[in-house]
């Protein structure tokens, strides 16, 4: 966001509903989740403009996907048209992480690169969760087989030892003269070596590879429990980035109290399971990429027998 404003001379941010960026006052000024913002909201940047995150699942123009007239395309252009000369950046999850793991349809983050490419408006991926072979992709942004300006990458760039990586294309880069960005802990060598032993690991031992074929078979067998358990009421996600979103079935309203009560009951039976969503009503499924079938199939197992102990009380 500071290299967007930097090199563009402009004080206006997209970005999404659902979005989540992160904590710090700046990141935080582009995270629309009020349980972050709140205690803040005088204090962050001001000039951030919002536009409806295309969640499919629970689209918010009322439409469905793929008889859709894809409204949220239009409402993202018609926003941007109208601050068009004060916009130094949009960014975007391409994949939600805390907003809920959902997947934005290909054509729009297509439509969004094309839109803001022809407009010379900076593009920004927030790959922090999505990256480094989450989806089974190196980037969630291959799925779309489109390019950012900017990419935000963190998380699994160093397998967990402390390390982010702010990349752009060489001449917004360039732009960025020296000691315009800087810090205590730039470059660190220990987290930089991890980082290289993590890109060597992910080739030799086909963890993108794994990710892919672990993730089509959790996400095959997530969509059959749906038939026997209503309230799943929508699996989606690429490679070992899977959302499963819980409702009542009655209403399709959110199910935040069972999604609490199954992450205790797996919990007791030995599995870790972490939520996300706005009303913390999806499970995240992020196990590690190198996960076998056989660990796979036991996690599945614990999570349906925990979700029978949740739904009978
Ligand atoms: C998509 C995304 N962006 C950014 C962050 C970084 O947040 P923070 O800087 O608060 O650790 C996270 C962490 O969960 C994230 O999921």
């Amino acid at each position: 966001m500071k290299l967007a404003k930097y090199v563009s001379k402009k004080k206006t941010l997209v970005a999404f509903t659902h979005s989540f960026h992160g904590r710090t006052l700046g990141a935080l000024s582009a995270t629309y989740k009020k349980k972050y913002r709140n205690g803040y909201e005088d204090w962050l940047i001001s000039d951030t403009k919002w536009v409806k995150y295309p969640y499919c699942y629970r689209c918010p123009f009322g439409e469905k996907y793929g008889s859709c007239t894809f409204k949220c395309i239009s409402q993202m252009k018609e926003l941007i048209y109208k601050h068009i000369n004060d916009i130094a950046a949009v960014i975007i999850e391409p994949i939600l992480g805390e907003g809920g793991y959902v997947p934005a349809p290909v054509e729009f983050i297509q439509e969004l690169r094309t839109f803001t490419a022809d407009n010379n408006i900076i593009l920004i991926f927030d790959e922090i969760q999505s990256g480094f072979g989450r989806t089974g992709t190196m980037f969630a942004m291959n799925h779309y087989d489109v390019v950012p300006d900017i990419v935000a990458l963190a998380k699994g760039i160093a397998s967990g030892m402390p390390l982010g990586a702010c990349v752009a294309k060489t001449e917004i880069m360039n732009q960025w003269t020296t000691s315009s960005h800087g810090g205590t802990y730039p470059g660190n060598p220990v987290t930089c070596a991890a980082s290289m032993a993590t890109i060597n690991v992910l080739q030799k031992e086909k963890l993108l590879e794994n990710a892919y074929e672990m993730g089509q078979y959790m996400k095959a067998t997530l969509k059959d429990l749906m038939i026997k358990y209503p309230v799943i009421g929508d699996v989606r996600g690429f490679g070992l980035m899977i959302g499963v979103e819980f409702i009542k079935p009655e209403t399709g309203d959110y199910n935040t109290e069972l999604v609490t009560k199954l992450r205790v009951k797996a919990l007791e039976k030995g599995l870790v399971l972490i939520s996300c969503g706005d009303h913390d009503q999806v499970i995240r499924m992020i196990p590690p990429l190198m996960i076998t079938k056989e660990e796979v199939k036991k996690g599945l197992d614990i999570f349906v027998d925990a979700l029978r102990d949740a739904l009978n009380g």
